[in-house]
């Protein structure tokens, strides 16, 4: 092995240390697929609620919406509150825990706080 190794390293000379340098010489990481990004948290609302909350409404039970008033006096007026919620479901609104991962469900309860928190505008 050592003597391939310096084989190999002195038929490439140095044109290899400075391709390192410059760090094309490690394709494994150029090459390696990029980690999924995870999905923006508009996109997931679109994706799970907008059905039933387009805008923040609420097509089922009117008065349910998620803007501030509503949540506030449902008592799910905070991002740990609408986590509960959307874990463990409520009436006619199924339980996420087994759909989404804790990470999408907090993702989820901030943005629909903070969104309600603008009134769902803009
Ligand atoms: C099938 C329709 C449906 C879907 C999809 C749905 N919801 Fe709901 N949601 C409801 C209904 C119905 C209620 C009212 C539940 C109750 O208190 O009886 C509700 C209530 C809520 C409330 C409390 C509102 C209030 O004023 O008390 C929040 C927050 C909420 N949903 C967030 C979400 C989020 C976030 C998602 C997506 C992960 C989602 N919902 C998906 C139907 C739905």
């Amino acid at each position: 092995m050592g003597q391939r190794f310096r084989g190999w390293l002195l038929g490439w000379g140095w044109g290899w240390l400075v391709m390192l340098g410059l760090g094309l010489g490690h394709p494994p990481m150029a090459l390696a697929a990029p980690p999924a990004p995870a999905q923006p948290p508009a996109a997931l609302f679109e994706l799970h609620c907008a059905g039933c909350h387009p805008n923040g409404s609420n097509i089922i039970r009117r008065g349910k919406s998620l803007q501030p008033k509503a949540l506030k006096r449902h008592g799910v007026d905070s991002v740990a509150a609408i986590a509960t919620l959307i874990t463990q479901g409520k009436g006619l609104m199924s339980a996420y825990g087994d759909r989404l991962s804790p990470e999408e469900i907090q993702t989820l309860a901030a943005y629909v706080w903070a969104r309600s928190q603008e009134h769902w505008q803009g």
